[in-house]
């Protein structure tokens, strides 16, 4: 692959099988994917599908079974500083403040301590932490660790941003900020991310472009542009209201419900207990 290609991340021929007891689980299907630099990806589909397992294998968390990832010209044998994840599960310090819990990535990188101070303290506000920079992890909300685990990741200022579901667990006024603050601030720093949601809403809402995955083992079975974003950041005001973007949102909406069907039996079929209860 060139180092030329305007792609920052090319997902080619990936098929991924964890090996268990029983042998091995096919977690996604045959997935090719491009993303070019500065492009904001969401990614729906249904659970278990194997969402996060592409998202492990481009953080280089995974080697793929088959195919390979490719970041800025260069093949993923592994995770980099490129590449900032925020995951589903949280993944905070719990010995160390709020602070530095932020920091902590800034430290590693050796920043100085002033610039380090004020990166911080730019994303505590953000993240609506301020008052608690001094607190440790066990005496906050859920929400609020994971808006720590969010301010982390950002002020290590990553060219491609992962992240896996990052505001599931925030109460739903904190969510909406955040999403506003995302789509601007990715947008203003250029910044490549790939988003895993289940809210439709939020997928289209946050993208340039919506992939819909279909149920396990999942390929990408759509890929839906979402043009408004170019003009620059949105609010969910004029989102809301804006008749392109709810008829996007009704086409997303549709594309995931259709694969949440096709597990049920149809008539005339019998229905399979095991593919009724996943
Ligand atoms: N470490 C593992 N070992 C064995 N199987 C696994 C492992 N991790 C994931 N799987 C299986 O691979 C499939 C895809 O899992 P993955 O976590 O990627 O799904 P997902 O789309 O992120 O789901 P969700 O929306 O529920 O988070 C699932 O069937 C899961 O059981
Ligand atoms: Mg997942």
């Amino acid at each position: 692959m060139d180092a030329t290609s305007p792609d920052k991340i090319i997902v080619e021929g990936f098929q991924h099988f964890f090996e268990t007891a029983d042998g091995p689980v096919q977690a996604t299907g045959l997935i090719d994917l491009k993303i070019p630099a500065a492009e904001f990806v969401t990614l729906v589909g249904p659970s278990g599908c194997g969402k996060t397992t592409l998202l492990k294998a481009i953080a280089g968390f995974i080697t793929p079974t088959r195919g390979r990832i490719v970041c800025d010209g260069k093949t993923v044998t592994g995770p980099g500083r490129d590449r900032g994840v925020v995951f589903q599960e949280l993944a905070i310090l719990p010995w160390r403040t709020v602070r530095r819990n932020i920091g902590h990535g800034l430290e590693i990188a050796g920043v100085p301590k002033a610039e380090r101070e004020r990166t911080v303290a730019r994303l505590v506000a953000l993240t609506g932490l301020k008052g608690f920079e001094d607190r440790y992890p066990h005496e906050l909300s859920g929400g609020m660790r994971q808006r720590v685990a969010v301010a982390r990741t950002w002020a290590a200022d990553p060219d491609i941003i992962l992240m896996d579901e990052p505001f599931a667990a925030v109460d739903a006024m904190t969510r909406l900020t955040l999403q506003e603050e995302l789509a601007s601030l990715t947008f203003s720093t250029r910044k490549t991310v790939f988003f895993i949601t289940h809210s439709v809403d939020e997928a289209v809402f946050l993208a340039d472009r919506v992939l819909v995955m279909s149920k396990r083992p999942g390929r990408i079975k759509a890929s839906i542009e979402v043009p408004r974003r170019k003009a620059g950041g949105r609010d969910w005001e004029s989102f809301t209201t804006d008749p392109e973007m709810q008829a996007i949102c009704e086409q997303v909406l549709r594309l995931v419900r259709d694969e949440r069907m096709d597990g049920a039996a149809r008539p005339g079929e019998t229905p399979d207990p095991l593919k009724e209860a996943s």
